[in-house]
């Protein structure tokens, strides 16, 4: 029976890849040679009919961490020509690799891109040694350079940098540096992150949030703001809590999440998000391919966590409000109805005194706390 929707517009691929080539081999061999793609998808609740498949998709797709540059071309060109031959790819598709500095070479960087990735995402996370040693990153600031060069030289024409904000004993200075010197590179799109600490991590064991070297929250607001101000005066827009863009140059991937629309996510612990529905497969590589053999034994087990519509109202919320672009009442209130808009309202009106949120009205002028309509 033909499926309601149409397929998602969008593919995100997801691989979590060691570094050794031999497991990256098996993690690829997992996405791609089994009797159809289809094993992989979520369950068949998002598959295609065949009518579908014949018209070609614009998904984007995004080849994320570990560390995919790591990946042997002849791999990355395996899982490309599979999800064009099932999903099809439109001409203006983004596919956008992250890729760490030290781990690609110029000849390695024309072959993605005569596969086919457009937009390279370099994980640069700091401009001083020191800093980069005490994130535990691989790569120290030659590699950093090196990487910038063959982007450069290789012809990437859209491509971001990824900083870290508050690392362990970041100051004032090393950050300003930072910026500067990313702003010298002149990258089409910067991706700022303030660091996450996250539990039964490495990093986790290290360092306890709020306690020095760390920095502290307000030193963190202010790093926040430096970014926001450097990079605006050097002409970026700042159109996401993260992420900054020259003209044109808005991220396709993360514009799908922030959205709220759908994506298929396929390899070791990656989520999709397909009818509302988010699932996702397990982390680590033995119960991952156990999980594959089960779909294609028909034994699925398919993790998903059903969201309800109250659920699913709020993560448009809290989605929307990472944009600059901010939450379209009108829609939300066709969408989830106008309880939920009440609802908002009231409990944003003390920010909107307070100066913390603003309200606008058609014509994208402020509005007052007591003008709030419907409220
Ligand atoms: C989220 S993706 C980057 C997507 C990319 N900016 C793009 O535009 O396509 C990976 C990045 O997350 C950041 N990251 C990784 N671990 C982090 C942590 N613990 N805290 C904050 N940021 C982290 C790093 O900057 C890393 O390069």
């Amino acid at each position: 029976m033909p499926h309601p929707t149409p397929p998602p517009p969008f593919f995100h691929l997801l691989l979590l890849l060691t570094s050794t080539s031999l497991s990256a081999e098996s993690a690829v061999t997992t996405v791609t040679s089994q009797s159809s793609l289809w094993a992989l998808l979520p369950t068949n609740r998002g598959r295609p009919t065949d009518d579908q498949l014949r018209q070609p998709a614009s998904g984007n797709g995004l080849f994320r961490g570990g560390t995919p540059s790591l990946v042997p071309p002849k791999l990355v060109s395996s899982i490309l020509d599979t999800l064009r031959l099932k999903f099809g790819l439109s001409s203006d598709s983004e596919i956008s690799m992250e890729m760490d500095p030290g781990t690609f070479d110029a000849k390695k960087m024309k072959d993605m891109m005569e596969l086919g990735v457009n937009r390279v995402s370099l994980g640069v996370q700091a401009f001083q040694e020191e800093l980069l040693k005490a994130c535990g990153r691989a790569h120290g600031l030659r590699e950093v350079y090196e990487a910038i060069e063959i982007v450069g030289s290789c012809g990437v024409e859209n491509w971001s940098m990824d900083l870290i904000s508050s690392l362990p004993h970041q100051t004032p200075e090393m950050w300003e540096e930072s910026l500067r010197l990313t702003v010298e590179a002149c990258p089409t799109h910067v991706s700022v992150y303030d660091l996450q600490v996250e539990q039964g991590t490495k990093f986790g064991l290290l360092y306890t949030p709020g306690e020095f070297p760390l920095p502290s929250e307000t030193r963190s607001a202010e790093f926040y703001r430096m970014a926001s101000r450097t990079l605006s005066d050097a002409g970026y827009n700042h159109y996401e809590i993260s992420s900054y863009c020259k003209s044109g140059y808005h991220c396709k991937h993360n514009l799908t999440y922030w959205k709220n629309k759908p994506f298929y996510a396929f390899g070791l612990g990656s989520a999709s998000y397909v009818d509302g529905v988010r699932f996702s497969r397990p982390k680590r590589m033995k119960e991952y391919m156990g999980f594959v053999e089960n779909l294609e034994n028909g034994l699925v087990d398919s993790c998903e966590s059903n969201r309800s519509a109250q659920d699913m109202a709020t993560d448009v919320v809290m989605l929307s409000l990472r944009t600059s672009r901010g939450l379209d009442l009108k829609s939300f209130g066709e969408e989830y109805g106008s309880s939920h808009v009440l609802a908002l309202c009231e409990a944003y009106k003390p920010y909107v005194e307070s100066g913390h949120v603003v309200f606008l009205d058609e014509q994208r002028r402020a509005m007052a706390a007591d003008e709030l309509m419907p409220c």
